[in-house]
């Protein structure tokens, strides 16, 4: 793990503060010179007024990343809050849990095993850096995570990375050749480079013919206006996740790997400690992130929702 910080933010500079009626002014604390902030003075199973909610919401656009210490949250306020923010979709299901779900908004990311099942995804392996969803037409704008059980060893962490600071801190003769360019991202395989339900191991070879969304390498935000480099997914030498298009796959896979060798620098990363009661949300249009693997033998429990947008990357 590279570029660890501390959780706790350690420069307490109030990027804004506003007074909620009858509560304690909220504050919003930088958490490192990278990504991220923490946000304090909310309760988020009280109903907000929109002056909270403003905060909140340019709090996370400012910073990409929001914390909320010490929170505890139902699966409804879970679902409740996040959609101050938008639309929700809904959380992928296993056959044996699909009937009885009341928030079908939550997803479960745990490795967590009752009755020889699995109870939610991702297990307990790592998770490479990566935006979601970005296999689909319209990725999400937000994703947000609660802990509800963490590994007591402090393992688990989830990383995050400012793309727009990615961006701009390539070369400039790189970000010229970045211009204009797009590339299809792979929707057969997972994450985890497992095939997904309909393809085959050839779904993606033939770039021409291969089915998948086209997004921008370098996309605008549609709210603060700035570039941030978007490249989706990758894994290791082990399959592409995506192939830039007008290229030869050799020159795709050059400039690929151009890129991602800054992203593995790590120079604009913050890693997350988790403590039961953390609620996270970051904006999946200017940040990657990562999770570290952890003990198979250690119970890690989060509850996450993915808050829709309503526009393609551009
Ligand atoms: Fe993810």
């Amino acid at each position: 793990m590279a570029n660890v910080r501390a959780s706790t933010p350690d420069a307490h500079l109030p990027a804004s503060a506003a007074e909620g009626s009858g509560r304690a002014a909220i504050g919003v604390f930088s958490i490192s010179d990278a990504v991220g902030a923490e946000v304090r003075g909310v309760d988020l199973r009280e109903e907000l007024d929109a002056a909270t909610i403003e905060v909140i919401h340019r709090a996370w656009l400012d910073h990409g990343v929001i914390l909320f210490r010490d929170q505890h949250l139902s699966a409804g306020d879970l679902v409740r809050f996040s959609r101050c923010f938008g639309e929700l979709d809904l959380g992928p299901t296993m056959a044996w849990q699909a009937a009885d779900q009341e928030f079908p908004e939550i997803f479960i990311i745990s490795n967590v095993m009752e009755n020889g099942h699995p109870i939610g995804f991702l297990g307990n392996q790592e998770a490479d850096w990566h935006t979601d969803m970005s296999h689909t037409a319209i990725p999400p704008k937000a994703s947000t995570l609660y802990a509800l059980e963490v590994p007591a060893d402090g393992s688990g962490h989830t990383g995050f990375m400012n793309m727009y600071k990615v961006y701009e801190v390539l070369p400039s003769p790189l970000r010229s050749r970045l211009e204009g360019l797009h590339m299809k991202h792979d929707p057969a395989h997972t994450l985890q480079g497992e095939l997904r339900d309909g393809f085959t191991a050839e779904s993606f070879e033939d770039l021409e013919a291969a089915e998948g969304p086209v997004h921008p390498l370098v996309r605008t935000h549609p709210e603060s206006g700035r570039k941030a480099l978007y490249l989706g997914r990758e894994r290791n030498g082990v399959y592409r996740a995506a192939r830039i298009l007008g290229m030869a796959r050799a020159e795709s896979d050059r400039l690929l790997d151009e890129l991602w060798c800054v992203v593995r620098q790590e120079q604009y990363a913050w890693y997350h400690t988790w403590r039961v009661g953390d609620y996270v949300m970051w904006d999946n249009r200017c940040v990657m992130h990562r999770r570290e693997s952890f003990s198979a033998d250690l119970r890690r429990v989060m509850h996450r929702t993915q808050i829709r947008d309503n526009v393609a990357p551009a």
